[in-house]
């Protein structure tokens, strides 16, 4: 089902195009990845979502509607924009309480998203001595408040150490792949979100340069295959005449593209090279990331 559904969404600041065209959508039960760099207007897309932007053209909608036309919004989406701010005198558990009562949920959620987010033991804690990643997962307490079925956050990882991060894997995709929420979550890190997402929607200068799995975005390409051999340098000559490109990184290792690894596999054989390594390189995921967004 889809939960969310961005169509042709553009939003301008001045000169600015922060937005350009958009189009994308988030299906119930998976983890989608929002990417790009700073500045590239994953925000902006997530405030008009959110309607705390008015777009100038296009549609934002979740479950079919405007957020703005959700009869219980709290209960529907769950949201995290960056620089959330939290009353700072209040203890975590008072500050979910407050939100329970007014959203009309029982008070005994508070403690049950605490407990969900890690913080049971900062129940009492006042938030003014909370770290960025005790505020993360209060925040991601209190998006979670109401059992969403949409929840969008706004770089999550950001002030998580890595325990923190592996946590938020964790939970992001045990709310889509066993409660079937439909997560988007956007990140200038691809690194970060890369084990957590099943999807990916790219962005760079306000347009989408990429949208799919992420195993669409590593497939793409020749991905070269590397033999570690004493006598590299004699298969070299074999593997050119059965149309191959050849480099020698340092002496004792080939890359080899343009034919498979079946093909190397076979001159190895032929040729009787004993062979230590031979494999077809994973294609780095962060360096497709950088290309796609690289400025033009
Ligand atoms: N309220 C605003 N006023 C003017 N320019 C803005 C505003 N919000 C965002 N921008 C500009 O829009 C572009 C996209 O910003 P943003 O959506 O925050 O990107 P991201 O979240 O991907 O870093 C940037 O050039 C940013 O400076
Ligand atoms: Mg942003």
């Amino acid at each position: 089902m889809t939960a969310i559904e961005i169509r042709n969404l553009s939003k301008a600041f001045g000169p600015v195009r922060a937005v350009d065209d958009v189009s994308f959508s988030v299906e119930s039960g998976t983890v989608t990845g929002y990417l790009g760099p700073n500045g590239a207007g994953k925000t902006t897309t997530l405030r008009c979502l959110l309607g705390l932007v008015t777009a100038d053209s296009g549609t934002a909608l979740v479950d079919g509607r405007p957020y703005t036309a959700l009869e219980r919004p709290l209960a529907e989406v769950g949201a995290v924009l960056e620089a959330t701010s939290f009353h700072p005198g209040r203890t975590a558990r008072d500050h979910l309480r407050v939100i329970c009562t007014a959203a009309g949920l029982p008070v005994s959620r508070a403690d049950e998203a605490l407990e969900q987010v890690g913080l049971a033991d900062s129940a009492g804690k006042r938030v003014a001595g909370f770290s960025l990643g005790m505020r993360q997962r209060l925040a991601l307490g209190t998006a979670t408040l109401g059992h969403p079925r949409v929840l969008i956050l706004d770089e999550p990882a950001n002030g998580l150490d890595p325990a923190g991060i592996e946590w938020l894997r964790g939970f992001l995709r045990s709310l889509a792949h066993e409660q079937g929420v439909a997560v988007l979550v956007s990140s200038h890190v691809l690194s970060e979100v890369q084990q957590t997402v099943d999807n990916v929607v790219i962005i760079a200068r306000g347009r989408l340069v990429h949208q799919g799995s992420l195993a669409e975005l590593t497939g793409n390409g020749d991905r070269p295959v590397r033999v570690h051999a004493a006598d590299a340098a004699r298969l070299a000559p074999v593997l050119e005449a059965k149309g191959a490109r050849v480099e020698q990184p340092q002496p004792g290792v080939l890359r080899v593209h343009g034919v498979g690894a079946e093909t190397v596999g076979q001159a190895v054989l032929d040729e009787g090279v004993l062979v230590t390594e031979l494999v077809r390189e994973r294609s780095d995921l962060q360096e497709i990331f950088m290309e796609l967004t690289r400025e033009k």
